[in-house]
């Protein structure tokens, strides 16, 4: 059986409900449920077991090398995105006279506060702002990024708008010019296959929450391992030491590995969790997916231009990914209007976000698009 036939029944959800929020939260699966519960029994049945819990956190982090093409060794296992990229930035020192970073203006609030922080060490921060057609010239990345600069952020997919970087182009220019690339990957791991490897990205954060279908609480820095020995965390925790079970007080002994990036006790229900969600998403596929959630969105496009609804998501699907964002006139309006018709989408910056992923289907698509029909006071044109 296809997607999303194949899957459907794993998501109660979905029983009664049009679920279009993946790109706030996955839809809980039978698969996480049982993941939260066995945690229970295990915590029911077994105290406190700890080395279950480091060995839980270390099949996370395989999981997560998997899903990157990544070794476990250059996986940090965090609570959240904001947790491993400011440890990471407490720690990366840029060579002699790189003392910028460069930021587009598509960044979560997360990167930019935690990128504007280093602003009190001297750093100096650069925005790349985008077109009228809602993409970053990657022209204007180009003359941003110089010789002085050390970092260039960039988000792979905007959580406002649903634009998609071109992220290949992107390292490249500051491969070019000396600078690393920290890649925020939230809104796009689990949706869109991603290979650290034929990338050559630095640094990439995400998280469990959105498209792999866990829950909140579990994320995931990636360090490529020739930049670890450069790299030493001020922001720190006993789970980031080279030998957690050392308990010393007495020096701080960073890990070789990206677990520098770690931080205090794992979040072992989300773990749990997370770990379930990653599985399930291999079970279903991350290529196969983008390939469904593509044909979803190309229909759910006809549909919008069909009742004259503005897409703010650049139409060219290379610059698009699993969500598609449509100006209102009251975004939270729309939402609590579609809510009413049991219609889940979330809000967004004016827009109301669509997002897709491997359960929906193409009643899904016209069921979105009659509710917006039926709420077109609310459509801005
Ligand atoms: C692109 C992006 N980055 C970062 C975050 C937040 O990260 P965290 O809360 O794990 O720090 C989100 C959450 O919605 C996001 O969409």
């Amino acid at each position: 059986m296809a997607l999303p036939d194949s899957i459907r029944h794993r998501f109660p959800l979905l029983e009664h409900a049009v679920y279009t929020s993946s790109c706030s939260q996955g839809a809980l699966s039978v698969d996480v449920r049982a993941a939260y519960e066995q945690y229970l029994k295990d915590w029911d049945e077994k105290g406190a077991p700890w080395e279950l819990w480091v060995e839980r956190a270390g099949s996370a982090r395989e999981r997560f090398a998997r899903l990157l093409n990544a070794t476990p060794d250059e996986i940090a296992v965090t609570t959240s995105v904001s947790a491993g990229v400011s440890s990471l930035l407490s720690g990366l020192r840029h060579p002699e006279g790189r003392t910028k970073i460069v930021m587009s203006d598509f960044e979560f609030p997360t990167i930019g506060q935690i990128v504007h922080a280093q602003e009190l060490l001297g750093t100096k921060v650069e925005h790349v702002p985008p077109d009228p057609d809602v993409t970053i010239p990657l022209e204007r990345m180009a003359e941003a990024i110089d010789e002085e600069t050390g970092l260039v952020a960039i988000t792979h997919v905007c959580f406002r708008n649903g634009s998609k970087t071109d992220v290949t182009e992107v390292i490249r220019l500051a491969h070019e010019a000396g600078a690393r690339v920290l890649l925020d990957s939230f809104q796009a791991v689990g949706a869109i296959p991603i290979d650290v490897r034929d990338l050559g990205v630095d640094f990439v954060a995400g998280g469990t929450l959105k498209y792999l279908l866990g829950s909140p609480g579990l994320a995931f820095l990636y360090c490529r391992a020739d930049l670890l020995p450069q790299i030493t965390p001020t922001q720190t925790g006993w789970f980031a030491d080279e030998d957690i079970f050392k308990m010393d007080i007495f020096d701080y002994s960073p890990s070789a590995t990206a677990s520098k990036f770690e931080s205090g006790t794992p979040p072992i229900p989300n773990i749990y969790a997370g770990i379930a969600g990653m599985d399930l998403m291999d079970e279903i596929g991350i290529a196969a997916t983008e390939q469904h959630v593509g044909k979803l969105t190309d229909l759910l496009i006809e549909g919008l231009d069909r009742i004259g609804a503005k897409m703010v998501t650049p139409r060219d699907p290379a610059q698009r990914g699993p969500m598609i964002a449509v100006a209102t006139t009251d975004d939270y309006g729309m939402v609590a209007a579609l809510a009413e018709d049991k219609i889940l989408t979330s809000p967004r910056d004016g827009n109301v976000r669509l997002s897709w992923h491997c359960y929906n289907s193409e009643e899904d698509v016209a069921a979105v698009i009659a509710g917006l029909e039926r709420h077109s006071d609310l459509l801005a044109r």
